[in-house]
């Protein structure tokens, strides 16, 4: 008997995200058709956790897309790299013009744009899309970044807007990004923010437990205040969480946790890109070199026995420290998203996207690793102003540096001084002090770049664009090394 085009979507990988993506779809009243690579997978998901919802099992990629009604919707969470490039190779000779394939995993948005191209010549259409929120959220309300081919959106908008998790007012963190490998961009510079936000919690951390000697309850306390402050966001919520833990037998685990940090590329690759592109997003760039810093454990633990410091302890006032600290940890997150924004940009111009900056806050207020009340106010500012150049320039944000800017130059400069490294904070510091100079001392490096190389330099009291070179030993010629930019 031929198999019944019933499905609304197939989904292709049934690890976390996969399933509780699956369930979601179901509770929202979609008809989902699973497959799974190891197809027991398939057997143990619909006789487990889908026992009773109408998810369909298949045991081959024919199956699945036989039950899909069409345009057919295959939507594949697989580890990014090549099981993607497998599964679209596998599915393309399968589906017919006008169906789409979807890849929600965290692939990089070089790759999505060049799988755009291909699939569409192939008749297809595709999306690649950020998910976030970790298996909570997958299976309660993630945060959705599509992009990819834009006919495709209508086709995907309602199932992934009635999963995505909604903000107060109702609206979806889920809308569309832009073209090719928009969606997969945006959920990049997501996680870039999301390792800043870690860093500078952590560097918070640190300054309590080695500054002030707190103990983790206390210091689960004061987190627990932020959250209730201008910080409310996921990610103090969870450290308040983790620093409270006692194990049955009242271990705090926080203590047994090896100082090695691990990751998976999305932060690096943020970086990278904002190398290419020429944007200062520092703060991110800081807290990627700090989680490799903190891999080289065997070499810091040698390095500890040669190398010494100032006694970390602080001896002034502590509650006045805890409150500077709290407007250090903001305005340095802040900059970072600044930044983020920067990049983001950037992007846009090189690669063509309209990105709608104040939709992305939004998309990414609920549901996702990063949601926060302070994205908010991030939608607000582009609410304010749809043409706002840098959140650094919103009233909103300028009033916020203007007030934290005296308390986050303590806490730096206290961190220094007790010689406990805060890389975030302190570069998120000095970025801001150079973002707001009309003049930079990079009159100087123009000048030494002329002196070895000539390199040339455009003069103060001159249009921009001509290009001078001084004969600065009498003995270079009138030669020029010519002017193009990296
Ligand atoms: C999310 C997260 C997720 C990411 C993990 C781990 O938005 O749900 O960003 O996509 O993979 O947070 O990232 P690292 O292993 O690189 O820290």
């Amino acid at each position: 008997m031929a198999t019944q085009a019933t499905a609304d979507i197939g989904l292709i990988g049934l690890a976390v995200m996969g399933q509780n993506l699956v369930l979601n779809m179901d509770d929202h009243g979609y008809t989902v058709a699973v497959f799974n690579r190891t197809v027991e997978k398939v057997d143990e998901f619909v006789q487990g956790p889908a026992r009773g919802t109408k998810v369909i099992g298949t045991h081959s990629l024919e199956e699945l897309v036989q039950t899909l009604k069409r345009p057919r919707r295959v939507m594949m969470l697989v580890k990014a790299g090549k099981p993607v490039d497998d599964f679209i190779e596998q599915l393309i000779p399968l589906l017919e013009e006008g169906d789409i394939i979807i890849d929600g995993g965290n692939s990089n948005y070089n790759d999505t744009i060049r799988r755009t191209k291909y699939v569409e010549s192939k008749g297809l259409l595709y999306i690649g899309t950020g998910v976030s929120g970790g298996e909570e959220g997958a299976r309660h309300g993630p945060s959705i970044m599509p992009g990819g081919s834009p006919a495709a959106w209508p086709h995907v908008k309602p199932i992934f807007q009635d999963i995505a998790a909604k903000v107060d007012d109702g609206s979806p963190c889920c809308d569309w990004v832009g073209e090719d490998g928009a969606g997969h961009f945006v959920k990049m510079v997501h996680n870039g923010i999301e390792y800043g936000d870690m860093q500078i919690i952590a560097e918070a951390y640190h300054l309590m437990k080695e500054g002030l000697g707190m103990s983790n309850a206390a210091m689960s306390e004061v987190f627990g205040r932020w959250n209730e402050g201008q910080l409310d966001s996921y990610l103090i919520e969870i450290t308040r969480d983790i620093l409270g833990y006692r194990s049955e037998d009242g271990e705090e685990i926080i203590d047994k946790i090896l100082d090695t940090a691990g990751q998976k590329g999305t932060g690096k690759w943020t970086a990278v890109s904002a190398l290419e592109m020429g944007i200062p997003l520092t703060l991110i760039g800081e807290a990627v070199f700090a989680r490799f810093l903190s891999a080289l454990k065997d070499e810091r633990v040698e390095a500890s026995r040669v190398l010494s410091g100032p006694d970390p302890a602080y001896d002034g006032d502590r509650e006045a420290f805890i409150r500077d600290l709290e407007e250090a940890v903001y305005a340095a997150k802040i900059i970072s998203y600044a930044q983020g924004y920067m990049l983001m940009r950037a992007a846009a111009g090189e690669y063509g996207w309209n990105l709608n900056y104040g939709g992305i806050a939004l998309m990414w207020r609920g549901g996702c690793i990063i949601r926060s009340v302070f994205l908010g106010r991030i939608k607000e500012a582009f609410d304010d102003d749809p043409g706002l150049s840098n959140l650094l320039l919103a009233p909103y944000f300028r009033d916020a540096m203007e007030n934290a800017q005296a308390a986050w130059r303590r806490v730096v400069a206290r961190a220094v001084a007790l010689g406990i490294p805060t890389p975030a904070l302190s570069s998120a510091l000095a970025f801001f002090d150079g973002y707001r100079r009309e003049r930079l001392p990079a009159n100087l490096i123009q000048a030494q770049r002329d002196y070895f190389g000539a390199h040339t330099y455009e003069r103060v009291d001159r249009p921009r664009g001509e290009f001078f070179h001084t004969n600065w030993t009498g003995e270079g010629g009138a030669v020029t090394a010519g002017s193009y930019e990296a």
